[in-house]
C-alpha cells in the first residue's frame, strides 16, 4: 500500500477522512485548547500529602510523628489511671513514594492548588496500569470534570479513533492522563489552560503515574503537555517540537497536536499522522 493510501486509511480510521461534520453541518464543538495555548513549564518539588493511617503504609513513610491520643485527658487522669491508648500515627507520604491506591486517594482529596475549589471530580487517568503507551493531555474539560475520566468529550472521541488506528485501545496497552487533574476554568466558567502554579502542584502525581506505569513511549498531546514535561520556554510553539524524538524520564516522548486543536484545524491532520508514524516507529525500535 502506498504512503498516500495508508494515510487515507488512517484518516478514515480516525474519523477525519475527509471531514468530521456534525449532523447540523457545523464543525464539532471545539474544546478551548489550542496548539499555542498558554504554556506551562514550572516544576515544583513534590508536595506532601497526608494519606496513610495504617502501619502497612509506614513503609513508604517519608516523615512521621507519633501523637498520643487525647493528650490532655491522659495527663489529667494521671499515669496510673491512664487508659491504654495506642498512638495515632500521622504519616505523610510524598507522591514519589505512593502506590496506586495511595496516589488515587491523594489525587481525589487534593487541595494543593485553587483548582480543587471548582471541581466536580478529579480526573486521575484511565487505562492499563502496565501500558506501553502513555498519552498525556492538558487537563479536564467540562465533560471530564463531570465524568471523572479524561478525554470523554469530542476530542476524546477523536483520541479513541486515533488509538484504534494505531492498533491501541483505551484501557488496552494505552494509558491516558493529563498534566493537571482538575478542570481549569476562567472567571466566566470557560475552560482555560492550567496556570504555572497549578501545573507545578499537580505534576508530581503524573510523575509518579509514569514511574508506576513504566511506559515505553510517551505522546504529548499539545503544547501544555509538551512544555510542562520538557520544561521548555513557554514561547515554544508545538510546530518546533514536532518531528523530533524527545526524552522524558529516560523514555522517548513524541509531540503532536492536541485532538481538540485538530478538530478545529483539520488541515493539520496529516501532520498528526506523521507524528504518530514517528511514535510508532520509535516504539518499534526501542530495546525491550
Ligand atoms: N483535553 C485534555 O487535554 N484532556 C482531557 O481530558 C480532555 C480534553
Amino acid at each position: 500500500m502506498s504512503e498516500l493510501s495508508r494515510r487515507g486509511v488512517f484518516l478514515d480510521e480516525i474519523g477525519l477522512g475527509p471531514l468530521w461534520l456534525r449532523r447540523d453541518g457545523g464543525l464539532p464543538e471545539a474544546e478551548p485548547i489550542d496548539a499555542d495555548a498558554t504554556p506551562q513549564q514550572a516544576f515544583a518539588p513534590a508536595i506532601e500529602i497526608p494519606v496513610a493511617e495504617s502501619p502497612v503504609e509506614a513503609e513508604a513513610v517519608v516523615q512521621a510523628q507519633s501523637v498520643p491520643l487525647n493528650n490532655a485527658a491522659v495527663s489529667a487522669w494521671g499515669d496510673d489511671d491512664a487508659p491504654v491508648t495506642s498512638p495515632v500515627t500521622t504519616t505523610t507520604v510524598l507522591p514519589a513514594a505512593m502506590d496506586w491506591r495511595q496516589l488515587q486517594k491523594a489525587v481525589a482529596g487534593c487541595t494543593a492548588c485553587g483548582l480543587c475549589r471548582g471541581r466536580k471530580n478529579t480526573v486521575f487517568g484511565v487505562g492499563d496500569n502496565k501500558a506501553k503507551w502513555l498519552f498525556i493531555g492538558e487537563g479536564p474539560g467540562r465533560n471530564e470534570d463531570i465524568q471523572g475520566e479524561p478525554f470523554v468529550g469530542p476530542a476524546g472521541k477523536l483520541l479513541d479513533n486515533i488509538l484504534l488506528a494505531m492498533g491501541l485501545k483505551r484501557g488496552e496497552n494505552a494509558y491516558i492522563a493529563n498534566i493537571v487533574k482538575c478542570r481549569p476554568t476562567d472567571g466566566t466558567g470557560r475552560d482555560r489552560p492550567p496556570a504555572a502554579d497549578e501545573v507545578a502542584a499537580c505534576l508530581p502525581y503524573l510523575q509518579r503515574q509514569i514511574e508506576l506505569i513504566q511506559p515505553t513511549i510517551l505522546v504529548a498531546l499539545g503544547k501544555t503537555a509538551a512544555l510542562s514535561l520538557l520544561g521548555l520556554d513557554p514561547a515554544t510553539p508545538v510546530s518546533k517540537l514536532r518531528g523530533t524524538v524527545h526524552r522524558y524520564a529516560d523514555r522517548p516522548l513524541v509531540v503532536t497536536y492536541h485532538p481538540a486543536y485538530l478538530l478545529r484545524q483539520l488541515a493539520d491532520k496529516g501532520k498528526v499522522w506523521s507524528d504518530l508514524c514517528l511514535a510508532m516507529s520509535t516504539y518499534a525500535n526501542v530495546d525491550r
